[in-house]
């Protein structure tokens, strides 16, 4: 077997046509069939299709997206919501926003198939408002698919309405955070709300609400058209179909690689160009910076959502960042710590003081200023955080420094024999390759 025959094209699949993101380049490669397909089904036939496939939502947590349908009430003569969670902020996380610039009515029919199976007329779409192509992008396509009565009312004849709205978010991590999301989708300061109740049953404006990610919505018109089985004969036992594995950092050929679950780094690798010629693999993330790292021991972990969870970290939204040995780990935690202190919200003190001291603390180990006891009391910092906050934010902040001081204490107390950091900045790419 080639290394290209391990991917499997879905989404990705005409991305490299000239006008793949066009109304009339999506319809050229069989778009908007699904929906009619859909629409000529009862919504709960859609519902099971989809519990039946086993697809798992594509935004970190792998919750199974027919089931989350299935949740909502049905009969209760209430407005029901879909909401698309385009928000896409997570360090290292890169297939989204592709994927929309690429092919954004793959979304849009998603969307409609979805909005009709769990009875919605209004659906919305939180995209992370700093992407202004992406915005226009996605912005015309709606146009364009109101235009041919794809969107707006009586759709395809069937007699299904449905309006759909696109939401710039002010740029704020936690606005990913679906019920954060749907308080700045009201237009309140977007923090996470307590749970429960839970959007399915009072989600936007209170209203019965699916909150699902890009990638989830967009794989749904493909399940339509071609069926379970061909879905299922993809993936590993309990994480099934294609997914966008994005690799980026220290590999010849960064980019987004659409592949079965299951599949491995060492594979993706081979697709990508190997890391960086010259340098060898140090540490990576499965499935973006809130994932904790692992090594070049991981290299044959099968990257589904049972096979990473197993080796002690998340498949997340399988962004795989890569690192060579030029990189120094402490550092890396830093810049990412950085990051989560900064998008804290502040609701909660754990986390809003606590990822302050975490920072405080690493850039004194990278100064070399740490001690060994040091080591100690920033995991009990860390032990602080996690568990004990209000989301999931705060687990995430942690999680590279608890992973990076399991796999290279040693490295932290080399800062300290060393007065400072052993490494090489100029060597070191991650400042110009990452975005951390
Ligand atoms: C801090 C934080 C940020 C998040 N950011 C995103 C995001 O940008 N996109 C996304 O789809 N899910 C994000 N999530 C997960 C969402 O809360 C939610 O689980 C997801 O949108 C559900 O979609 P899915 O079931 O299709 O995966 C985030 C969660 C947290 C805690
Ligand atoms: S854990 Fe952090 S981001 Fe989440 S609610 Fe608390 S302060 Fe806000």
């Amino acid at each position: 077997m080639t290394s290209a025959s391990k991917l499997t094209p879905v989404l990705s699949a005409n991305w490299d046509e000239k006008d793949s993101f066009t109304i009339e380049g999506y319809k050229r490669n069989g778009g908007y069939k699904a929906v009619a397909k859909a629409l000529a089904m009862s919504p709960d036939d859609v519902i099971q299709t989809i519990k039946d496939s086993g697809l798992r939502g594509r935004g970190g947590a792998g919750f199974p997206t027919g089931s989350k349908w299935g949740f909502i009430p049905q009969g209760d003569n209430k407005e029901h919501y879909l909401v698309v969670n385009a928000d896409e902020s997570e360090p290292g996380t890169c297939k989204d926003m592709p994927l929309l610039l690429a092919n954004p009515h793959v979304l849009i029919e998603g969307i409609i198939i979805g909005s009709y199976a769990i009875r919605a007329n209004h659906a919305f779409i939180y995209l992370r408002g700093e992407v202004v192509h992406v915005f226009r992008r996605v912005q015309q396509a709606i146009e364009d698919a109101y235009k041919a009565g794809l969107l707006g009312k009586n759709i395809g004849g069937k007699g299904f309405d449905l309006e759909l709205t696109l939401h710039a978010g002010a740029g704020a991590y936690i606005c990913g955070e679906e019920t954060a999301l749907l308080d700045s989708l009201e237009g309140f300061r977007g923090q996470p709300r307590l749970r429960p109740p839970f959007p399915a049953i009072a989600g936007l404006y209170a209203k019965p609400t699916v909150v699902n990610n890009v990638e989830s919505i967009a794989s749904v018109p493909a399940i339509i058209n071609n069926g379970i089985e061909w879905f299922q004969a993809m993936g590993t036992e309990k994480s099934k179909g294609f997914t966008l594995y994005s690799l980026s950092g220290h590999v010849n050929n960064p980019g987004q690689f659409e592949a079965p679950l299951g599949i491995t780094l060492r594979e993706l690798l081979e697709l990508a160009g190997g890391v960086r010629t010259g340098h060898k693999l140090k540490f990576w993330t499965p499935g973006g910076s809130s994932t904790p790292m692992f090594t070049d021991q991981h290299l044959d972990i099968p990257l589904d959502y049972e096979g990473v969870s197993a080796a002690g970290s998340m498949l997340g939204t399988k962004a795989l960042q890569i690192f060579d040995e030029t990189t120094c780990v402490v550092r890396a935690a830093l810049r990412w710590t950085e990051f989560y202190k900064h998008e804290s919200c502040g609701k909660c003190t754990p986390c809003r003081e606590g990822t302050w001291w975490l920072v405080q603390m690493l850039h004194d180990l990278e100064d070399g200023k740490g001690t060994e006891a040091d080591l100690t009391k920033l995991l009990d910092l860390c032990d602080n955080i996690a568990g004990r906050s209000f989301c999931a934010l705060a687990d995430g902040a942690v999680a590279p420094i608890m992973s990076s001081l399991k796999y290279f204490r040693d490295e932290y107390l080399e800062h300290q024999r060393n007065g400072g950091c052993p490494f090489d900045p100029v060597a070191s790419t991650i400042f110009k390759t990452v975005g951390a």
